[in-house]
């Protein structure tokens, strides 16, 4: 039983794989390096004491995955590579849906000629758009969405969802993913974005690290406690737990399903800030700038069907979050560039 891993070594692949191995599954990991490093495998196998079998492509390129399918008997494929930056989706759209919408659709002729019929795919909280209720359940409406990663995400999940039925052989499972953040314990691996980043974690932790001055926070007018924007945090090695027990359950819960991979708990970009600055002893200059387009106040998961179907449910706190995210940071400066 293989397991291929598209994407494997990107942030959440590489937590997902290093947890596959420790677990004993066979893993074969593909990826082009758009967004990591190959430093990625030397740290897995160093931390995994296990070689990684990986193959370096691009999933919009057929000849190159059906070279890799005829290689191994693969009966699951865990599909993380796409494109993931909102703010550069809205300038570059049709690259973005070239790769990921593309890349998915050639991902899945190639399973389909070699008769592979399961199927995880990461789908992201972004598909719910502005939420019409709090805590967001898997029932909640999909599709408003505001920027075209996350309109590719929707289109995905629709196209997955025509594509099962069509073949009812196949085993489906969209896992909405809510923020990530955090690394492994070890500091060997953790998120390392490209430039300035998008993301709240990361920039705290690139703030606390002295390359860059301050913290913008997004707005302090929205309607929650403190004025601030709301997210379910929810840490990268849970999710990579969730990884696993999808695969561990998918052949009990066949045909298309839908799980939120969250929390269930909310906390504010102050919160946040606060709880980084009381952990860590670094002071988190910040000011307050005006709301980021496109942005929610607030949101957080219904983790409940999750729980009851997958048998999973995220463990680690918010400190854990904060005190692995500022091992990372601490222990690599500049990320995987020495
Ligand atoms: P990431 O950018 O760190 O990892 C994605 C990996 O895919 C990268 O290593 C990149 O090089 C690779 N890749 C991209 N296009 C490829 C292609 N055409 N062929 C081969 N490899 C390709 O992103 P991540 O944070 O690990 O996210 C993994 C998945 O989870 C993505 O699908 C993302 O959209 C989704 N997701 C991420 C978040 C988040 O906040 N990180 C939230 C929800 C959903
Ligand atoms: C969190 C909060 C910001 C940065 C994004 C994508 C989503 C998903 C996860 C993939 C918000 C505030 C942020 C900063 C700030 N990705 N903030 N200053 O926007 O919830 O989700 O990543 O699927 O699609 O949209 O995450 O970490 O960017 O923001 O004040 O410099 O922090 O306004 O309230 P977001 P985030």
């Amino acid at each position: 039983m293989k397991i291929l891993i598209t994407g494997g070594t990107g942030y959440i692949g590489s937590h997902t794989i290093l947890m596959l191995l420790n677990e004993g599954y066979d893993v074969i990991v593909i990826d082009n390096f758009s967004n990591s490093s190959p430093k990625v495998i030397e740290r897995i196998e160093f931390l995994s004491q296990k070689k990684v079998c990986f193959h370096e492509g691009d999933i919009r390129d057929e000849r190159f995955l059906k070279s890799v399918f005829k290689e191994h008997v693969i009966t699951t494929v865990i599909h993380f590579a796409s494109l993931k930056s909102v703010s550069e989706s809205i300038s570059m759209p049709i690259e973005y849906y070239d790769n990921n919408i593309s890349g998915t659709l050639t991902l899945l002729k190639v399973m389909n000629y070699f008769g592979v019929n399961n199927f995880i795919f990461s789908s992201s909280a972004t598909v719910y758009g502005a939420p019409s209720r709090i805590p967001l359940d898997e029932s909640c409406d999909t599709g408003d969405t505001t920027n075209p990663y996350g309109t590719s995400k929707y289109f995905l999940e629709q196209i997955l969802i025509d594509t099962q039925r069509a073949n009812p052989a196949l085993n489906i499972m969209l896992l909405r993913y809510f923020n990530p953040v955090g690394a492994h314990s070890s500091g060997f691996i953790g998120e390392d974005p490209n430039g300035i980043p998008n993301n709240l974690f990361p920039y705290i932790t690139q703030v606390a690290i002295g390359r860059l001055p301050r913290l913008s926070i997004f707005g302090d007018d929205y309607p929650t406690e403190d004025g601030t924007g709301v997210r379910d945090y929810i840490h990268v090695m849970d999710l990579a737990s969730g990884h696993v027990a999808a695969l561990n359950r998918q052949h009990v819960l066949t045909g298309l399903r839908c799980y939120n991979l969250g929390t269930g708990k909310g906390y504010s970009v102050k919160e946040i800030v606060e709880t980084f600055q009381k952990i860590t002893g670094k002071k988190i200059p910040y000011i307050v700038s005006a709301r980021r387009p496109g942005d929610i106040a607030e949101c957080w998961s219904s983790p409940e069907l999750a729980q009851k179907e997958l048998h999973w449910e995220a463990k680690r706190s918010l400190e854990d979050m904060v005190i692995d995210a500022w091992n990372w940071q601490n222990k690599n400066p500049n990320g995987y560039l020495e």
